[in-house]
């Protein structure tokens, strides 16, 4: 039977639950504050390595006040995320300023805030310059385009996506920014998304070394930093593996040796800006049984859907599901567990085995603590959830609460009819 830890028994789950009404996300400090401490920790052989958590994952100030204590910055793509960023006292090179497609506004935000502004197109030099004027520090998004296999649904390959610079661009690009008084340089890509097998970032940071070789070489720019991006995956199913952060660490750091080091160009500061493999595993969408129904199938309908959290409906992607207090249970039944959003692929799971349902039921959806919430969208009028604490002394704060009613008028004006 395959089974995921919850780091709540069902009476502690029932005890919040008649203070916070389900649905709700909770988030486990302790867990995420392990594990940021283990990342660090395999990188300490890295110069300056700084992990730019991916704001969009859990853009909660909470979590991110949580993972800066523990020395982590911040990756912004957007206006609300760079305030986000500027509200939990993340500024200057903390933050990492990774967007595309960026209005002028955005960029005048992360000037101002002193981020590290990593531009997605040798366009946006002159946007840059001209909106916001260009700063010290640049870096540039690598797309490595036919040069580089991966990519997928989520994120698209390399050749198809949307995202970042060509080869001939990038060497263009500094060069001119080189000529416009820019003094440091960093160079990043990101052309994987929820990837377990830990030898494609190896290969990837290999490919960005000797990048950073070439630009030297051809152009004496010598690279500050290098970004890896995010897309470090977790085992979302029970069986598969976590990324081996030691194993990955080693990896990286032998190709740093024999393309950086040799090549005389150490002190290379590395960063990542990962989001999921930071929080994912942390997160759990708790809901309530409200129906059952018999037809052609079996159902069991939550009070959450997927306006809480859109992932199984998106993507097909898979989520852990509990069932409290029935974990030792045969798991002999089969489900459809469905939101109630007028959508035929609001369902957290299809043909589930789990326990024998019963309306009253808590369900606990694993791994939602990043692109969960996050992802949350209001159609069919559905209110977002609240996003709760499981502190580190066991006591539960509520760090964000659920929408009413009059938060989703508040953008209509109903004297105008
Ligand atoms: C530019 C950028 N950086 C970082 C991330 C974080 O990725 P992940 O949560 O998969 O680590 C994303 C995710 O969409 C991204 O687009």
């Amino acid at each position: 039977m395959p089974v995921k830890n919850v780091p709540l028994s069902k009476e502690q789950l029932s005890q919040i639950i008649t203070r916070y009404p389900t649905p709700f996300h909770i988030y486990d400090e302790a867990a995420i504050r392990a594990n940021a401490r283990k990342l660090l920790t395999e990188f300490d052989w890295a110069p300056g390595f700084k992990e730019y958590f991916a704001v969009k994952a859990t853009p909660n100030p909470y979590i991110l006040k949580i993972l800066y204590e523990e020395g982590l910055g911040a990756d912004c793509s957007s206006l609300a995320e760079l305030i986000l960023a500027e509200k939990s006292g993340i500024l200057g090179e903390e933050i990492m300023f990774s967007s595309n497609n960026t209005p002028a506004q955005e960029y005048r935000l992360a000037r101002k805030l002193g981020a590290v502004i990593n531009l997605d197109d040798i366009t946006h030099i002159e946007y840059l310059e001209e909106h916001a004027g260009l700063p010290e520090l640049i870096s540039f998004r690598y797309n490595p385009g036919p040069l580089r296999s991966g990519g997928n649904s989520i994120i698209g390959n390399p050749e198809e996506s949307k995202y970042g610079l060509t080869r001939r661009q990038l060497m263009d690009a500094y060069r001119i920014v080189e000529a416009k008084g820019v003094k440091r340089c960093g160079l990043h890509t990101m052309i994987i998304s929820n990837e377990l097998d830990p030898n494609f970032f190896i290969e990837t940071a290999s490919m960005m070394f000797d990048l950073v070789v070439e630009i030297y070489r051809s152009l004496g720019i010598r690279m500050e930093m290098v970004n890896f991006g995010g897309g470090i995956g977790i085992p979302y199913r029970p069986g598969e593996k976590a990324v081996d952060l030691s194993y990955l660490s080693n990896g990286i750091r032998q190709v740093y040796e024999e393309k950086i080091v040799s090549n005389g160009l150490h002190p290379l500061k590395l960063t990542m800006e990962s989001g999921r493999m930071i929080t994912g595993p942390y997160g759990y969408l708790v809901s309530t049984v409200l129906h059952k129904k018999e037809i052609y199938k079996n159902y069991v309908g939550l009070d959450a859907s997927m306006a809480d959290l859109m992932r199984p409906g998106m993507y097909g992607a898979y989520h852990h599901i509990t069932v409290a207090g029935k974990e030792d249970l045969p798991h002999d039944h089969i489900y459809d567990v469905t939101g109630s959003l007028c959508e035929n692929n609001d369902k957290f799971a299809i043909d589930r085995e789990l326990p024998a349902i019963e309306i009253g039921d808590i369900l606990i959806i694993h791994d939602t603590g990043a692109h969960g919430h996050a992802m949350g969208f209001n159609y069919n009028g559905k209110l977002r959830p609240a996003e709760l604490l499981l502190r580190t002394d066991g006591s539960v704060k509520m760090i964000r609460r659920a929408e009413t009613v009059e938060d989703y008028f508040a953008t209509l004006d109903f004297s105008g009819l």
